[in-house]
């Protein structure tokens, strides 16, 4: 009977921790969960559970709640304290996460909330696994005061120690102002929702129109689409919640769990020695016309899947991941389409970011070449396209991964410089027989070169056409590189693919080492 007894005390101590648990797990409680679902928005429980495989998360840190007493703090604790945290599996592997829950206390940041975060980091730091941060918070939580913002400095100092170490990711499903854009801006890869719920910006609109008479929507000051094409602040715009979630679950899969990893090899059945016939079809025979360099991309990659990063900002440069023989690739090509595939400061930001991140976390780098150089001009000089410029540089010659470069049509100046050559420490450089590989395009040369002679010309127009066609001869063709040993081969486009593979599988077990320092300088 004893044993009954204590059974039924147990059974009630287990009743109760049921009770409790269901407390905790309804966070704001059901109006505010209607109002949640009124927004369009999910629940932060609800959008862990389209994140993690099934079943598969254990939460953390469930009971956590504030210590705070200020402005009756201390009457209305709620469990969890605005924020759910633990890890779980993604297609199998394990992940981190945090979804901040506006239904509790506006999902806003306290001390608690914020130790929350800070225990998964260092959880996810000890072993190695991603972080996914999903945001949905009114910021600061203004009456915990300074010390809700000792709280933003904590989140801030793990994103900061984690960066380069495991991947981080950040979904915007919610508000978020003032210093609570800055964790996510701290993060790896920014996943946005498209919609009225969804907004980021460090002021908003009323203090904007205080400050400088400005009317503004917040859509149009901090929407993704804003963000996702005029800021470059978001990598991945999302139509919906459920796309977002994809999105990230795609992205892992590209990712490994840390930088001591390689990144998940996949069998995809694509056959690594494919035959890419036709794809010089692709680029127009006039190189004076542009094309859409994707197009070429998803002729060489496998089964023309390509993730790309930052898709709707400086499309002069596309950035992505694919998978080349079932091995994770980054990829870096220019677009002729949009500024003629020229670099500006927004293309050359977005592709040193690209870069160093594969570089952190031992992706390969596949250039694939047509540029005619850095965008000229008052209003792209005066936004320092040098100290942009460099950064490309810096990023690629900083790299140690694999890094093989294609050259198909433009290759000028300082922009064939930054998107990987041999001496910058590209490993082997391939160009196409259509490649036009010089210092300067060949206008701008012959004006340069024959200023003197074009002036005291009878017929300049003429002078100058016949130097062009010259200059042309001479430099609009990847022989004379080839022969000074600038580039490794001259390949046929439908071998591109097959000759990639063969590098990347050669490069597999490269090695390659800089000289010890704390860190670098890059020119921000
Ligand atoms: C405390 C807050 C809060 C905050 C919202 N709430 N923001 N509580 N501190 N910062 C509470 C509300 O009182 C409300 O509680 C609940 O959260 C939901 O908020 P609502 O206003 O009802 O929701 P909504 O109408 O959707 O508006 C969302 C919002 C608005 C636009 C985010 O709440 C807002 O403007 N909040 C203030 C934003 C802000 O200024 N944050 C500080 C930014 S500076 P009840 O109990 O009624 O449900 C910052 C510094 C970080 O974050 C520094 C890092 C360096």
């Amino acid at each position: 009977m004893a044993v009954s007894s204590e059974k039924s005390g147990l059974d009630k101590l287990v009743e109760q921790l049921r009770e409790l648990k269901a407390k905790a797990y309804q966070g704001g409680g059901e109006e505010r969960i209607k109002a949640q679902h009124q927004k369009g928005k999910l629940t932060a429980r609800e959008r862990l559970a389209l994140l993690f495989d099934e079943g598969s998360f254990n939460e953390v840190m469930t009971f956590a709640t504030t210590k705070a007493t200020e402005f009756g703090l201390d009457k209305n604790r709620v469990y969890g304290d605005g924020v759910v945290t633990g890890w779980g599996k993604v297609e199998g592997r394990t992940v981190f996460a945090y979804a901040q829950d506006f239904t509790s206390i506006g999902g806003t940041l306290g001390e608690t909330h914020a130790a929350k975060i800070g225990k998964v980091y260092e959880l996810a730091l000890k072993v190695g696994a991603p972080v996914v941060g999903i945001n949905d918070s009114g910021g600061a939580r203004i009456q915990e005061g300074a010390v809700a913002l000792e709280g933003y400095g904590l989140v801030f100092k793990y994103n900061v120690w984690a960066s380069g170490v495991i991947p981080q990711i950040t979904i915007m499903a919610g508000p978020a102002a003032g210093g609570a854009v800055y964790s996510p801006a701290l993060t790896d890869f920014i996943i946005m929702i498209k919609g009225d719920a969804y907004y980021m910006f460090v002021t908003g609109p009323e203090i904007t129109k205080v400050v400088l008479g400005e009317e503004v929507t917040f859509q149009d000051l901090g929407g993704a689409v804003v963000h996702a094409t005029k800021s470059g602040v978001v990598h991945f715009l999302a139509e919906s919640e459920q796309e977002a979630l994809q999105i990230t679950k795609r992205l892992l899969s590209y990712l490994p769990s840390n930088n001591m990893e390689e990144p998940p090899y996949m069998d995809t059945g694509d056959p690594a020695d494919r035959d890419v016939s036709g794809i010089e079809q692709v680029m127009p025979t006039d190189s004076a016309k542009p094309f859409d360099m994707k197009e070429i991309i998803y002729r060489i990659v496998d089964n023309g899947e390509f993730l790309e990063v930052h898709k709707h900002w400086a499309q002069n440069i596309v950035v992505g991941f694919a998978r080349i023989a079932g091995n994770v690739v980054g990829i870096v090509a220019n677009n002729s389409n949009v500024l003629g595939g020229s670099i500006d400061v927004d293309a050359a930001d977005k592709a040193a970011r690209f870069i160093r991140f594969c570089d952190a976390f031992n992706i390969p780098l596949i250039s694939i070449v047509d540029t005619p150089g850095y965008v000229p001009g008052t209003e792209q000089e005066y936004k320092g396209i040098i100290r942009h410029g460099a950064k490309m540089l810096y990023a690629f010659a900083e790299a140690t991964v694999p890094k093989v470069t294609v050259i198909v049509r433009k290759s000028y100046g300082g922009a064939h410089i930054a998107m990987s050559i041999k001496s910058l420490g590209a490993d082997l450089v391939y160009a196409w027989p259509t490649a036009e590989i010089a210092v300067t395009g060949p206008e701008g040369a012959v004006r340069i070169l024959y200023r003197r002679e074009i002036q005291n010309s009878s017929n300049p127009d003429e002078f100058i056409k016949q130097k062009i066609e010259e200059y042309k001869r001479l430099f609009a063709n990847p022989y004379w590189a080839a022969e000074k040993g600038i580039i490794d081969d001259v390949i046929e486009p439908k071998d591109t693919r097959r000759v990639i593979v063969n590098a990347l599988s050669m490069l597999k077990n490269k090695r390659e080492y800089r000289p010890p320092k704390k860190h670098g300088n890059i020119p921000l």
